[in-house]
Order: C-alpha cells, then structure tokens, then sequence
C-alpha cells in the first residue's frame, strides 16, 4: 500500500486532462486519473484521496445524462476543485445554475482562448502570487458558463465574458475556475494548482527516491520467487525498467537484448556493455542480424517493413525466452501515459498511420504475467528516476530511437551497404550536434538516407552516390513537431564534414517538414 498523499483527477473528457497530472507531479504531488464512470461510491472510498480535482470536458451540464461525479464526493470532507466543465459540474451539483453560452455576438459568453482575469473580493490562500501586477492571462475555452453560483461561493475573479472566473466557497475548500489553469497560456496556473495543494495539506512527498523503495518492495512482493524475462531495447523505458527491477530482485531478472541488425553505430557494444559489465544484470545478446536482414532483403514497402520486423522480433524474443527456466513474469516499460489512453473515455479508435513495433501479444502468447513498474508514471518521471538508479545522463537524455531502427530510415530497399553508409552518416551528424551544445535542444536528430544516387564532383572526378536527408525536430511529445531552425553555417559545417568523412554520400539536404503533415521519422 502506498504511503503517500493521494489526489484524485475525475475526467470528464478533457484534451488536457494530463496536463493537470503533469503540474500536480511537477509539485510533488502523487495524483491519478481516472474516468468519471469509474468513480463510483466504493471507487472513492477505496482511493481515500486527500483533494479531487474536477477536469474539463466537451459536454454541457445543462444536457440530461451529462457527465457527473457521484455525489459522496461533496460529503467526504475533501477540498475539490473544477475546472471549467468541472465548475459547471460543481455549481449545478450544488445548487447554482449554469446557461448554455451563445457562440459569438450580442451578449454572447462562449469564450475561447486568451482573456484577462481581474481580482474581486480576496481568499489569499488559494490566489497567493496572483494578481501581483493587477490582472492575470487566462486561458478560456468553454461553450456554457455558470450564471447563478451555488450557496455558500464567493467570487474572487472576473473575465469580461465570465463574471465567475474564480470562485469558491472557503467553509468547505470547493474552489472552482471558468479557465484552465493547467495549460501554457495560463502562465501563472501553476501557482494555482500550488496554493490548492498546499490549503489542501499535501507535503510534497512524491519523490523519486520515495517511489524507487516502493517500486521495489511492490516488485518483490509481485514476483516472489520467480523469474522475470525483460526484453532491453537501450531506451530509457526499458533500461530503467531493467535496472529497477535488478536491485529488486537480482539475478532473477533476465535481459534479452534482440540484435536486428538496424541499430546504430556502436550501439550494440554500447548497450551489452552497459547492462552486462557496469550493473552486472544476466543479459542475453541475441545477434540475429542475419536473420533479420534476410527476411528484409528486397523489402521496399515500409508496413511490410515494419511489420517483418515486429513479427522476427516476437519470434526471436519468444525463443530466447523459452529457454529462461522458470520464467513467470514479463517486464514492460509501460508509462502512464499509456495507462490514461487506454481507459480515455472521449478518444475514439484513432487512426493507425503506421503500425508501431512493440511486443503487444507477447505475454499471452508465452502464458507470462506483466511486471510494469513504471506505469505510473510520466516520461519525465522516468529520467528522474533513472538518474536516481545511477544511469549516466548521456543515457537518459537519449533521443527516442524506433523499434524498427534503421530500417525506417532507408526507404526503399534496404542493404547492408547503406546500413553502414547511414550509420557513418549519422555519427557524424549526432557528434555536430552534441559539439554545437544542441543535443538537449532537440526531441530527436538522425540521417535517412535516400533511395537514389545523384552526381557530384569531388577533386578532379566524377561523383555518383547517395543523398542523404538531415532530420531534426522539437516535439513534446511526438504526436506533432516542428523541425528544427539550425542556422546555414551549421548545416554547410554538417554537409562538408558528412560528404568528407562518409565515402559514399556526395550530397546532403535538410527536410523542413514539420509534422503534420510529415512523420517525423521517413516511414
Ligand atoms: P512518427 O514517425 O510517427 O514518430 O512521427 C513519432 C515518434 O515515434 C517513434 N516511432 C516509433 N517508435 N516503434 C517505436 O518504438 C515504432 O515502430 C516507431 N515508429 C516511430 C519515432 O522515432 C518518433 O519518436
């Protein structure tokens, strides 16, 4: 059982909903959220959370069956906060009224982005920071808005389109906002959520060296004695996932670490001895290169691609898997992020652009049970914790590397030729970044190498060979990026250095698309 202080975000189905996590774990605050239908009476009582926090949503409370919380959670002596559809809820819940807004013209309060927010009356605790230079930038985004507060509110803030932008009613600690203080546009909506945590007596306990020694003691008490298979990729997920369960159970943990051939220059050493030599964990190297490359050999079509790869890598990994005696468990470097978007309630099926590689399938299949030791928590989280566990920051800060690896960076045939080409390629490319100090700057730099050779001249000959594409994108996340404004002298610097050192490639380009509407990686 868990020792700490536990919030409680009901989601009512907003875009942002994660973002209120985001700040709360940012303040050291441990929250979860969860689905408004999963929250029943038991849920509540079961969760015991110190604070809920009502999210926004599409809906509008003024429709029969719209979306509510369960009413125990106004008698349970917690302090709440709503935010905009969330307030909507609150109010209407607790005897206020709420109008649908009209969009745009006469008297209309709909309300969509930037707007200013000026104090009214005064509750220090809860606005302490705010208002230091008389207004506040608020982030608005709602079609219905509160018109007769519920008994007992107070008004501490007005919009010009929402006379209740900050309310709340001090007796009972239910705060309610009309905007969304979790987002970037609100810039002062962390001290917000700060001075509700605090009024709320939270302490700040949701620490990475608290969750390491509880991570471990679930992991024990999860696996006794029996044996758990890790598949290592050498990304941050998998890696901290590894080292963590280690120190948790030691020798009983196994490492696969499947070599396709499509990894990048040295990375393969790189990753054997990281794992094997410096944490002494048990690693099984499979060097399954060949087999890999045959299958891919005269493969152009990247879902087929892709889709070879991941099909070889279940094999290879059930294979080497059979042969761990006794094993019970699979590891998985599962984050939260995931854990939200599986239970999200508004997000429909969306669309497979590309079919990601993963071990999905996996553990049925083999008849294993999961290990997730890192399930709740967000990518940011993981770094912190994988600084705590000793992985070097050179590792950590590791740009995101996919499955498929290589083989999504040469389109067309892939060859072993441009393998090592792109690999070349990419060194240097990687080692101009870290040189220029934009390493961190950066989600995610690497060399695609192009299906077509063009002319060029090199001293007093006569060139033909690849072209190559630089990429380099920031993202905060990967569902969308913009690429990344490098300056023309670094590019020519990157070009020459490239067309120099990489025998083989006679040209280089630079793609600027952002995505959407690229991908960030080629296929
Ligand atoms: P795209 O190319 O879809 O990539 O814009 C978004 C992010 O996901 C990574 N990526 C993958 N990661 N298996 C992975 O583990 C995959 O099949 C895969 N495809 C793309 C990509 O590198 C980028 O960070």
């Amino acid at each position: 059982m868990s020792t700490h202080d536990r919030l409680l975000i009901i989601d009512f189905g907003s875009q942002v909903t994660q973002l209120i996590a985001r700040r709360l774990r940012e303040l050291n605050v441990y929250c979860e959220i969860h689905p408004y239908q999963n929250v029943t009476d038991a849920f509540l009582a079961d969760f015991a959370p110190k604070a809920v926090i009502f999210s926004g949503g599409p809906d509008s409370v003024t429709r029969d069956g719209s979306p509510r919380p369960p009413q125990s959670v106004y008698t349970m002596g917690v302090p709440i906060l709503g935010i905009c559809y969330g307030q909507q809820v609150m109010m209407q819940d607790l005897g206020g009224r709420v109008e649908g807004g009209k969009i745009s013209g006469g008297g209309g309060t709909a309300e969509f982005g930037r707007a200013y927010v000026e104090p009214k009356g005064r509750h220090d605790d809860l606005l302490f920071g705010w208002f230091l230079d008389g207004r506040e930038q608020v982030w608005m985004s709602h079609g219905d808005h509160v018109s007769k507060l519920a008994p007992g509110f107070e008004v501490y803030g007005t919009s010009p389109n929402a006379p209740f932008a900050i309310t709340g009613n001090p007796a009972r600690h239910f705060y309610a906002v009309q905007f969304h203080p979790e987002v970037h546009h609100t810039p002062n909506g962390k001290t917000l959520y700060e001075n509700f945590v605090r009024l709320a007596g939270f302490t700040g306990d949701w620490t990475m060296g608290a969750y390491r020694e509880e991570a471990i003691q679930k992991i024990r008490d999860q696996v006794g004695n029996a044996h758990v298979i890790c598949g290592l990729s050498g990304g941050v997920d998998s890696s901290v996932t590894a080292i963590l369960l280690h120190e948790a159970i030691g020798d009983q943990l196994t490492c696969v670490f499947v070599d396709h051939g499509l990894l990048r220059q040295n990375e393969a050493e790189e990753v054997v001895s990281m794992f094997r030599d410096h944490y002494n964990i048990k690693l099984i190297h499979a060097d399954e290169r060949e087999l890999f490359l045959g299958e891919l050999d005269g493969v152009t079509d990247p879902e087929v691609k892709r889709k070879t790869i991941g099909r070889l890598f279940i094999d290879v990994f059930q294979n080497y898997a059979n042969q761990i005696e006794d094993a019970e468990f699979l590891a998985q470097g599962t984050l939260y992020p995931d854990v939200i978007e599986s239970v999200s309630f508004s997000g429909g099926p969306s669309v497979t652009i590309k079919s990601h590689h993963n071990v999905g399938g996996l553990p049925e299949k083999m008849g294993l049970k999961l290990v997730e030791p890192l399930r709740e928590l967000f990518k940011d989280e993981v770094r912190a914790l994988g600084h705590e566990l000793g992985l070097p920051a050179s590792f950590i800060g590791r740009h995101p590397f996919p499955g498929p690896g290589l083989a999504i960076r040469c389109p067309g045939e892939i060859t072993r030729e441009k393998l090592e080409i792109l690999r070349q390629a990419d060194a240097v490319y990687i080692d101009q970044i870290r040189r220029h100090g934009l390493y961190d700057e950066i989600w995610q730099a690497f060399v695609a190498i192009l299906p077509v050779r063009t002319v060029g001249v090199m001293g007093d000959g006569r060139t033909y060979d690849y072209a190559c594409a630089l990429r380099a994108v920031t993202s905060v996340d990967g569902m969308t990026a913009d690429y990344y404004p490098f300056s023309h002298d670094f590019l020519g610097e990157t070009a020459t250095r490239i067309i120099n050192e990489v025998q083989g490639i006679n040209r280089v380009t630079y793609d600027i698309t952002s995505k959407p509407p690229g991908t960030i990686e080629w296929e």
